[in-house]
């Protein structure tokens, strides 16, 4: 796909009419406000060029100051870096759509999105309660939306020019077909958790198969001990090549065709993600064979994000 010492700057094609999306992405959900800053900042100067938001994390407002601070710093052009954010589940109705949207734009000082996802296709009470919940705590969900009407007002963004692509998330095939069929305008990208505890072979194939750009969150198992970064195999391939763990992880993803995701938090953890080389094919047919099974984040079955750690099964 790419020389060795190109992989951290390969570029996916997105089927939205000649778009392209950086494969290594930053991501910014980062609880800390002032930690968001210095990381966007310090991603920015490192050299990610794809930047992951979303209304949920509250942060908007601080990855676009870093953003447009970074940017006219040095002298990088809005055009040269590619920003994804979400629609958060209470805004699912159609005519909150396009309000929710030019609120994060506003928030993220910027005037188009390259990219806007779907963030679960789990609807939730509307309103400005992002977590709602009935007096038992249980989510309280919206029943009177479907996905497909919320999917019509994202269509209509894309008409509108002020977002280049639009997506989903946390989606698994059997919602993505139907959605897929019925699209005028065809998803570009789906972001779901994967990792090689969490290959979804069936997904990525689906979405090679559509031209569907498939985008993968915690690629290193959200950073939890014990798990991925501590893997045997992954330990190994990585003393033998000379790569950090989290490197080999990340450039796994990218060589199986995959765009992803990761929050390094410092500028030395940036400069150590962003550093990633081609793997062999051997190193790739090990990790490929791993045997472990493990999903981290229940927002696929539920629309609430959160980790439920499992006993990992061979
Ligand atoms: N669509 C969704 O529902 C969804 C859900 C989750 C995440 N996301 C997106 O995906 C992005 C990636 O999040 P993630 O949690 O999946 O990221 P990740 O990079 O897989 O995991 C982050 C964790 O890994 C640790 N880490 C990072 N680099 C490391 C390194 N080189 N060596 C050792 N540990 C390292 C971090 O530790 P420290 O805390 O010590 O830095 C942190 O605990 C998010 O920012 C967000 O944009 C989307």
């Amino acid at each position: 796909m790419t020389e060795p010492s190109g992989l951290r700057l390969t570029r996916m094609p997105l089927n939205n009419g000649g778009g392209h999306m950086p494969a290594l992405g930053f991501g910014t959900l980062i609880p800390d406000a002032a930690v968001t800053k210095t990381a966007t900042r310090d991603a920015l100067e490192t050299g990610f060029r794809h930047f992951d938001c979303a209304e949920r994390y509250r942060n908007e407002r601080e990855v676009g100051e870093a953003l447009q601070l970074g940017l006219a710093a040095a002298g990088i052009a809005r055009e040269d870096i590619f920003v994804t954010t979400k629609l958060w589940n209470t805004n699912h109705r159609p005519e909150r759509v396009k309000p929710a949207f030019e609120a994060s734009l506003d928030r993220l000082r910027l005037d188009y999105l390259d990219l806007y996802l779907v963030h679960t296709p789990f609807a939730f009470q509307p309103g400005d309660e992002q977590d709602p919940r009935d007096q038992d705590g249980n989510v309280l969900y919206d029943n009177d939306v479907a996905l497909l009407d919320t999917w019509r007002a994202m269509e209509r963004l894309v008409d509108d020019g002020r977002c280049r692509a639009i997506g989903l998330s946390d989606i698994g095939l059997n919602e993505l077909l139907p959605l897929y069929e019925s699209a005028r305008v065809k998803p570009a990208v789906v972001q779901v958790e994967a990792h090689p505890y969490l290959p979804e072979t069936e997904l990525l194939e689906f979405c090679k198969d559509k031209g569907i750009l498939f985008l993968a969150f915690a690629p290193l198992g959200h950073g939890m001990k014990p798990g991925l970064l501590e893997d045997p195999v992954i330990s190994a391939v990585a003393a033998r090549i000379g790569k950090t763990p989290a490197q080999v992880l990340l450039a796994w993803a990218i060589q199986r065709g995959t765009a992803v995701l990761t929050t390094p938090k410092t500028a030395a953890r940036a400069r150590e993600n962003f550093d990633i080389s081609t793997l062999p094919e051997d190193a790739l047919n090990e990790i490929n064979r791993i045997q472990t099974r493990q999903r981290l984040n229940n927002v696929v079955n539920t629309g609430s994000p959160g980790f439920i750690p499992r006993v990992p099964s061979a």
